[in-house]
């Protein structure tokens, strides 16, 4: 397992310490460019195992595993013409959910049975030089116990685990949101999780639309359960204006006395920024009840509104 005194004492880890644990079959968490993952070797069945341990993480639910670029992805997973084009937003917050190749080594309980992978290449600098350090790809869901709120930062991480599993510290995340993730089912491209990279960036660049998966969709990742990214604190989302007894989140200028502003001037890519943590400061003051001031759903809004919605759903 994962409580390790020795690794503790060890902290603050190196690159080459984190490198170490990886190939010896522990788990480290490693900043991204989105959030904190929690990795371990793709490879290795007993190291993805205590992932899901680790997490407290439904065995169902499948883990994106992180390259180093664009051929170790393609050793893994059969690219279309148009996965590869998708694949031009690599290394950056894009999943991308295509075929498993037979003899790509990964195990089984990375896709949990499917015959698909989530690949991506993180855009950052420390995870690029440990998955090549490793020299093998990395599965890493997010570093955050199972439903609650995704790590932007490794104290965090280590909060989350109360101490128990090293991170190799990286300062904040860019991004602040997790990668988008996409399905490509022939000339169709299907988004299954909105996310950093936003939905009208990808299909203008492609010239094609991207659909969003519907709710009942047969391609669908098993991880958007509903309730999810959960604080402790209750939220009330679409807030003009807070209540007595409301922590007020507010978004862009406001005349209510805020508690804290995702983004004082409006701009989606700070406000996604500041989601995870300032949720994480919000809810650490011990306040009951969140109010969340409405944000705007173009852009990266797709991707806050999703995980607003699910930080306040019922639980
Ligand atoms: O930004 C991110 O994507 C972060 C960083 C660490 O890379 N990772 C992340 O992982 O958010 P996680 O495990 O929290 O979310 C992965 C999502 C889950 O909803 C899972 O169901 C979906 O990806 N997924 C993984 N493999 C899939 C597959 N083969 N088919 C459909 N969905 C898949
Ligand atoms: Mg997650």
């Amino acid at each position: 397992m994962t409580g390790n005194p020795k690794l503790t004492a060890r902290e603050p880890l190196t690159l080459a310490d984190a490198a170490e644990l990886l190939r010896a079959g522990k788990v480290c968490a490693f900043p991204t460019e989105t959030v904190y993952g929690l990795g371990a070797d793709a490879t290795d069945p007993d190291a993805v195992l205590a992932i899901y341990e680790t997490k407290g993480r439904p065995r169902f639910n499948p883990l994106i595993v992180h390259c180093a670029d664009l051929a170790m992805a393609e050793r893994i997973a059969q690219f279309s013409p148009l996965a590869r084009e998708l694949a031009r937003f690599w290394p950056g917050p894009l999943t991308l959910v295509l075929p498993l190749k037979a003899g790509a080594g990964l195990s089984d309980i990375v896709t949990a049975g499917l015959d698909t992978v989530g690949l991506r290449v993180p855009d950052h600098p420390l995870a690029l030089e440990l998955i090549a350090a490793v020299g093998r790809p990395l599965a890493a869901p997010s570093a955050n116990p199972s439903g609650r709120l995704s790590p932007t930062t490794a104290e965090q991480v280590r909060r989350g685990f109360g101490g128990r599993v090293p991170v190799l510290d990286g300062g904040p995340c860019r991004a602040g949101v997790e990668s988008t993730i996409l399905a490509v089912a022939g000339n169709e491209v299907v988004q299954l999780r909105a996310g950093a990279l936003a939905r009208e960036t990808i299909a203008e660049a492609i010239g094609r639309p991207v659909t969003v998966a519907a709710h009942d969709a047969k391609v669908a990742a098993p991880g958007m359960l509903t309730s999810h990214y959960a604080p402790n604190a209750r939220l009330r989302l679409d807030a003009g204006e807070p209540e007595a007894g409301e922590a007020y989140l507010a978004f862009g200028p406001t005349g209510h006395a805020a508690a804290a502003n995702l983004s004082p001037s409006g701009d989606l890519h700070e406000a996604a920024r500041n989601l995870f943590s300032l949720l994480h400061a919000l809810d650490s003051t011990g306040v009951a009840r969140i109010a969340v001031a409405p944000v705007p759903m173009t852009g990266l809004g797709e991707a806050i509104n999703d995980r607003l919605k699910r930080a306040a759903a019922p639980r």
